[in-house]
C-alpha cells in the first residue's frame, strides 16, 4: 500500500508543533501501525533526517506506552485495541492518515508523538500502598472472595494506564483511569484499610496535575483499549462521598 501520512512534529516541549506530510511506501497490510511507522523512520534515517519520535514498549497491548491519536481517535478506529495492535489491513491503499500525540495539559508533549504521562504515576503514588500483615506467604484460600467481586476487581485491574481516556475527554479528565484503580482495590478485602484515604488523595492529586472533571460524556469508555466501563466512575464518586461522610465533612 501507499499512504499519505500527516504526522505531528514538535522539536520539544516549548517548540511550536505542526502536521507534516510524509509518504508511506511499501506498507504491507499485515504490518502493525507501529511497524508502519518503523518503515517510515527507516526511510527518514536513510535520508539523514530526524526520525519521528513515538512511544512503544511491549507492542502486545499490555504496557500502555503507545499513545497515538489516529484520524482523531486515541488508539485509532478499532474498539478495544491499542494502537500497537492496530493493523494496516484496517486501511486502504491511498488513504490519508493523520497521526497526533495525546492532547491534554497534564500530558505535555516531550517530542513529536511522545508525551510525558508521569502525572499518572503521581496519582498512583498518591493512592499509596495497601496494608498487609508481613510474614510467610499466606495460603491462597485464607481470605475468601466471592467470584463476582474478584472478577469485577480483575476487570478493573485490566487498565494499562495508557491515558487514552484523558486524550478522548473534552475535559481531559482522568476519572476512568482513577476509577479503575480505585474500584480494583475497593472491591477487595485487602483494599479496605486505606479505602477512604486512597480515593481522596488520588482525586486531589489529579486536580493538582491539571486533569479536568467528569461530565459523563462517555468518550473515555469508547476509546479505552481494555473496555473499562464508566460504571467505575459512579463507584469512585460513591467512594468519595462515603469518604467525606466518614471524615465528617
Ligand atoms: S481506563 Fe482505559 S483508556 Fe484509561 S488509562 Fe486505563 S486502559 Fe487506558
Ligand atoms: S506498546 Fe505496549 S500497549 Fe502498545
Amino acid at each position: 500500500m501507499k499512504l499519505n501520512l500527516k504526522i505531528w512534529r514538535q522539536a520539544g516541549p516549548t517548540a511550536a508543533g505542526r502536521l507534516e506530510d510524509y509518504a508511506g511506501h511499501d506498507i504491507s497490510p499485515d504490518m502493525s501501525f507501529l511497524e508502519m511507522l518503523d518503515v517510515v523512520n527507516e526511510g527518514l534515517i536513510r535520508q539523514g533526517k530526524d526520525a519521528i519520535a513515538f512511544d512503544s514498549d511491549c507492542r502486545e497491548g499490555i504496557c500502555g506506552m503507545c499513545s497515538l491519536v489516529v484520524n482523531g481517535v486515541p488508539h485509532g478506529p478499532d474498539r478495544g485495541t491499542t494502537v500497537c495492535q492496530l493493523h494496516m489491513r484496517r486501511f486502504k491503499d491511498g488513504d490519508t492518515i493523520t497521526i497526533e500525540p495525546w492532547r491534554a495539559k497534564a500530558f505535555p508533549v516531550v517530542k513529536d508523538l511522545v508525551v510525558d504521562r508521569s502525572a499518572f504515576d503521581r496519582i498512583i503514588a498518591a493512592g499509596g500502598y495497601i496494608s498487609v500483615n508481613a510474614g510467610g506467604a499466606p495460603d491462597g484460600n485464607t481470605i475468601l472472595i466471592p467470584k463476582d467481586l474478584s472478577e469485577a476487581a480483575m476487570d478493573s485491574a485490566a487498565c494499562i494506564g495508557c491515558g487514552a481516556c484523558v486524550a478522548a475527554c473534552k475535559n481531559a479528565s482522568a476519572h476512568l483511569f482513577m476509577s479503575a484503580k480505585i474500584s480494583h482495590l475497593a472491591l477487595l478485602p485487602q483494599g479496605q484499610v486505606e479505602r477512604y484515604r486512597r480515593v481522596v488523595t488520588m482525586i486531589e492529586q489529579a486536580d493538582a496535575d491539571g486533569f479536568g472533571s467528569c461530565s459523563n460524556e462517555g468518550e473515555c469508555e469508547a476509546v479505552c483499549p481494555k473496555e473499562i466501563p464508566i460504571s467505575n466512575i459512579a463507584r469512585m464518586t460513591r467512594e468519595y462521598v462515603k469518604a467525606m461522610f466518614a471524615a465528617g465533612k
